[in-house]
C-alpha cells in the first residue's frame, strides 16, 4: 500500500517508471501487460487515484491534477509505443514477405455442366444458326402422339421397336380410353407442334425419351434431339444439306464424309439412316476419312426421311401441298463420339469423380470457336 500523503515526486519516480517500462515494451503483449499494470482496475496509477479521498481539499486538487496529467500522458506514451512497434511489424513484413505475382489463383471448388446439357447447348446453337426454334413436348404422351399419329397403327410391328412403360388408363369423359406412356422418341412433339401451329414449320426438340432396354449403350431413360422442316418445296436435297452441315459443324470436321442408307422408320417415306466416315484402326475410333479420301467404315449417327403423308394428313396438313423432312439423334452418343466417354450408363450415375472429369467448366464451356477443352 501506497503511503496516503502522496508526495509530488512520487508521481514524478511513477511517470519515470512507467516511461520506462513503456518504452522497453518491444512487442504489443508486453506493452498490453504495462497497460494493464498501471491504469488497470488494480493498476498503480489507479491506487494513487484512491488515496487522494484521504487528502485535505487543497492538497488534492493539486495533486489530482497532476495524476490526472500523468493518467493522461501514460495513454499517450503507450499510444505512440503502439504506433511504432505495428508500424515496425509492417515494415519487417513488408521487407521479408513478396508477393509472387505469377502464381494460379487459389482453385475454389466449382460445379460443373453435365456432358448432356453441353451438348444440347451445343446442339442448338448449330439448328439456331441454320434458323431453326426450339419446340417443347411432355414426356408423358397419349398413344396417339407418340405412335398412331405417326404412323405406326396400332398392333403395328414397328411398336415392338420402341418398347416403353405403360401408365394406367386413363377414362376419357365418352368412355373413351387414353393409353398413357412415357414417350419413346421425341417425334411426339412435332405431331403437337404441327397440330398447334401453322406452316411452314423449322423446329427443333429436344428432352428425355425412355425405353425398356439396359446394357452398355441403352439406358431406359436417354434423350434426343429432333428437327422438322416443312414447307411447300421442301426437298431431300435441303435434308442432306442440312444433315451434312450439322454433323461437319458439330463434330468441327470441315469435310467430314457422310453417307445416307436407305432404311425404315413408319413416319417417312423415303427413310434413311446417316452414317459418317471413321476409322478403326488400333482399337481406337477416329472420325473422318483417311488422308487419301478413302473410307475405312461408317458409323450410324442419325436417323432422317421425308415426313410420311399419313403424318401430314394426321395433323390437318394437305401432303399435296406440304412437304418436308424430320431428323432424330440420341444426345448421349453424340456426347459420347464428340468427347470419348465410354459407357452410357455412367451418364445418369451421378458419379462426382465422373462428371468432374467428363464435366465441363461453366467458364469455359467448349464451342465450334475453341474446341474442345484441353484439360
Ligand atoms: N424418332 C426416331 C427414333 O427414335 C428417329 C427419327 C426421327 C428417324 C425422324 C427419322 C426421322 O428412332
Amino acid at each position: 500500500m501506497l503511503n496516503p500523503i502522496v508526495m509530488m515526486n512520487d508521481i514524478e519516480t511513477l511517470k519515470n517508471e512507467i516511461s520506462n517500462q513503456i518504452n522497453g515494451a518491444n512487442d504489443l503483449k508486453v506493452l498490453d501487460d504495462v497497460r494493464v499494470s498501471a491504469l488497470g482496475k488494480k493498476g498503480r496509477i489507479t491506487a494513487v487515484m484512491k488515496t487522494l479521498g484521504k487528502m485535505d481539499p487543497e492538497e488534492r486538487k493539486t495533486k489530482g491534477q497532476a495524476l490526472n496529467a500523468l493518467k493522461d500522458e501514460v495513454a499517450e506514451l503507450i499510444k505512440h509505443q503502439e504506433t511504432a512497434l505495428k508500424k515496425q511489424a509492417l515494415d519487417a513484413r513488408l521487407a521479408n514477405e513478396k508477393m509472387d505475382m505469377t502464381l494460379d489463383a487459389r482453385p475454389r471448388d466449382k460445379g460443373y455442366i453435365h456432358p448432356i446439357s453441353q451438348t444440347i447447348e451445343e446442339l442448338t446453337a448449330i439448328f439456331a444458326d441454320m434458323g431453326f426454334s426450339v419446340a417443347e413436348g411432355p414426356d408423358i404422351e397419349d398413344d396417339f402422339y407418340n405412335f398412331t399419329a405417326l404412323n405406326f397403327p396400332p398392333g403395328h410391328p414397328a411398336r415392338e421397336m420402341q418398347d416403353t412403360f405403360f401408365l394406367p388408363d386413363d377414362e376419357k369423359e365418352q368412355g373413351e380410353h387414353i393409353k398413357k406412356l412415357l414417350r419413346t422418341h421425341t417425334s411426339s412433339v412435332q405431331i403437337r407442334h404441327m397440330q398447334n401451329n401453322k406452316p411452314p414449320h423449322k423446329i427443333v426438340c429436344f428432352g428425355r425419351t425412355y425405353r425398356s432396354d439396359y446394357d452398355i449403350t441403352h439406358t431406359p431413360m436417354f434423350h434426343q434431339m429432333e428437327g422438322l422442316m416443312i414447307d411447300k418445296k421442301t426437298h431431300m436435297g435441303h435434308l442432306k444439306g442440312c444433315l451434312e452441315d450439322f454433323l461437319r459443324a458439330y463434330f468441327e470436321l470441315d469435310d467430314l464424309r457422310v453417307q445416307f442408307r436407305p432404311s425404315f422408320f413408319p413416319f417417312v417415306e423415303p427413310g434413311a439412316e446417316v452414317d459418317i466416315a471413321c476409322s478403326r484402326k488400333g482399337g481406337g475410333l477416329k472420325l473422318g476419312a483417311n488422308k487419301d479420301g478413302s473410307v475405312d467404315s461408317w458409323l450410324e449417327i442419325l436417323g432422317c426421311g421425308m415426313v410420311h403423308a399419313n403424318v401430314l394428313k394426321n395433323c390437318g396438313l394437305d401432303p399435296d401441298e406440304y412437304q418436308g423432312f424430320a431428323f432424330g439423334m440420341g444426345i448421349e452418343r453424340m456426347a459420347m463420339l464428340k468427347y470419348g466417354i465410354p459407357d452410357l450408363r455412367t451418364f445418369f450415375e451421378s458419379d462426382v469423380r465422373w462428371l468432374s472429369h467428363y464435366g465441363f467448366d461453366p467458364l469455359d464451356r467448349p464451342n465450334n470457336a475453341t474446341g474442345v477443352k484441353s484439360a
